[in-house]
């Protein structure tokens, strides 16, 4: 039902599991009506962006936290936002890409690779449309070929997409550590930014936004893995909690975009692992949010998870990072080549590979220039010589 939804009242009640109110309840100051189960299932229709971006957008705990790329301006996107979700324009719904076989949506980052695969649809046209070149072809510039050149090393992502959360802000810092303070009076603090967005909150810590964030880039074969409850860490330095797999040598990677959110987060300081917290439910549970103690809350989230615990929690950096994929800007604003080829360009980061105008290498640089300059003598002793030559002739004629 919250996929075929036309109503717009069909809403699960946030502690429900999933499940809608079935009865009236309350959340703070929040009522909870229970939903006409009736009325919705009479109203079923085809999803939209509205009906996927009801879980989409505000994975995370809100609008904008887990992604940079989808959030609810994607609603009533124009064409600068995303050239195929404009609600004026192409007005593309997540099934215009992620297509759909029996319920099960195209667009597997975690299984399935990010080259090689696609082709375009056309013209047998009853595969997966996920992919770019599904429906733009390997070759989609017609008028600068050289960009042609670039797609079997560089994703279509990378230079369509310039800047991650143009419209609305996305979450960029999530300090987990700063939570659990109270005010003279006891009573739990949440700050707010200009825009509304919470920076401070009890429950949570301290968090940071930002809007048109660049993205970071790295070398990409499709395959995600991360850091399990079981892996021991390195604390020493910010724990990388996905771990992009790929490199320039490998041809079946390709350089993506990502969106990088940091933060702090509890761990296990003798152990070397990370932890589950538990943060919902009632006092005496041991959840962070109703006794506000880490040992109790993680704890009662690694009994729960049956993973050992040393009984000691410390707070380590870690980064997690996501491909982005949407808001995809119009061709203008694609990247040009100088902020690639230059030396301190996007991809200053990336290396063991030659690109133009970045690299060089001065035994080479120097060895060629000489060469040219030899080159350039032998001419000028040469064009000298025919000239005192042609002259001499003459004078013997
Ligand atoms: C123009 C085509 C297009 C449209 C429209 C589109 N997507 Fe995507 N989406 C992609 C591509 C391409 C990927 C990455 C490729 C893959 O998953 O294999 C992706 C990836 C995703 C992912 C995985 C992201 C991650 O970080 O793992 C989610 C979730 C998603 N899309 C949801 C949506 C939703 C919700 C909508 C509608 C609001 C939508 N998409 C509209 C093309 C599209
Ligand atoms: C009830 C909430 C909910 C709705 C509605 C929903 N999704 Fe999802 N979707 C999820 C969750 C949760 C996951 C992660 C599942 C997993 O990791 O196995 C997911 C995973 C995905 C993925 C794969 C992401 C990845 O990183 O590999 C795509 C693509 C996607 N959804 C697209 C859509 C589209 C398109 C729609 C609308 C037709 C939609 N979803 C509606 C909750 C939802
Ligand atoms: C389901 C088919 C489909 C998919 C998948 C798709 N596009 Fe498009 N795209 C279109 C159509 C249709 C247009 C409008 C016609 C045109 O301009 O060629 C368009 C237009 C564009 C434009 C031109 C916008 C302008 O300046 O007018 C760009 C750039 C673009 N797409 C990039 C991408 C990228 C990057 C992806 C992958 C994330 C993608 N497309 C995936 C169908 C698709
Ligand atoms: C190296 C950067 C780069 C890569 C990689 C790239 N593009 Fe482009 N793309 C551009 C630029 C820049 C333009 C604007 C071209 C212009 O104005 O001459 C453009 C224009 C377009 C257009 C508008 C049509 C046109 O001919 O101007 C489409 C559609 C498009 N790209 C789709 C894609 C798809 C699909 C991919 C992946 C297969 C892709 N691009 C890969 C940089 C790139
Ligand atoms: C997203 C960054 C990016 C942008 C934008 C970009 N390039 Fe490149 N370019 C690269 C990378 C990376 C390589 C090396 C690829 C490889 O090793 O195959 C490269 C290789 C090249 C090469 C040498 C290999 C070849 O294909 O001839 C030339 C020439 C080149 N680019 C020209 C351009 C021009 C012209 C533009 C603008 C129209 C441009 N590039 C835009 C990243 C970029």
């Amino acid at each position: 039902m919250v996929c075929h939804d036309t109503t717009g009242t069909y809403k699960k009640f946030p502690a429900g599991c999933g499940h809608p109110a079935y009865e009236e309840k309350k959340m703070g100051k929040k009522v909870f009506i229970p939903v006409d189960l009736r009325n919705v299932a009479r109203h079923v229709g085809r999803t939209s962006r509205k009906t996927c971006g009801t879980c989409h957008f505000y994975g995370g705990g809100g609008d904008g936290v887990k992604h940079g790329d989808l959030d609810s301006s994607l609603l009533t996107a124009d064409k600068n936002l995303d050239v195929h979700m404009d609600a004026g324009g192409l007005n593309f719904g997540c099934t215009r890409c992620h297509t759909t076989m029996a319920h099960r949506i195209a667009g597997r980052f975690y299984s399935s690779p990010s080259t090689d695969r696609y082709r375009l649809a056309l013209p047998d046209d009853d595969g997966s449309r996920i992919a770019c070149e599904s429906c733009h072809s390997r070759r989609p510039h017609r008028t600068n070929r050289k960009l042609n050149d670039h797609t079997d090393r560089i994703a279509c992502e990378t230079c369509h997409i310039p800047a991650l959360a143009r419209v609305n802000p996305t979450k960029m810092w999530w300090d987990w550590s700063k939570a659990g303070r109270f005010d003279e009076n006891g009573r739990m603090i949440v700050k707010k930014d200009d825009k509304g967005r919470i920076i401070y909150h009890t429950k949570k810590g301290e968090m940071r936004w930002a809007t048109n964030v660049m993205p970071e880039y790295e070398w990409f074969n499709g395959v995600i893995t991360h850091v399990l409850l079981s892996d021991r860490i390195d604390d020493s330095r910010p724990v990388r909690l996905t771990q992009i797999h790929g490199s320039c040598s490998d041809p079946a990677s390709r350089i993506y975009p990502f969106k990088k959110f940091r933060g702090k987060q509890p761990y296990d300081p003798v152990n070397k692992t990370m932890v589950v917290p538990r943060l919902f439910g009632k006092k005496g549970t041991g959840a962070y949010w109703a006794e506000f103690d880490w040992l109790k809350s993680v704890k009662a989230g690694m009994d729960a998870a049956g993973a050992p615990f040393s009984g000691k929690v410390g707070f380590v950096e870690t980064e997690y990072l996501r491909p982005v994929a949407h808001m995809v800007a119009p061709g203008k604003d694609a990247l040009s080549c100088d902020e690639c080829h230059v030396e301190k360009g996007r991809l200053e980061k990336l290396r063991g590979f030659y690109m133009p105008g970045r690299d060089r290498n001065r035994v080479l640089d120097t060895t060629g220039w000489a060469v040219v300059g030899i080159a350039l003598m032998g001419i000028l002793i040469h064009g000298l010589m025919r000239i005192i030559t042609r002259s001499e002739g003459r004078r013997r004629k």
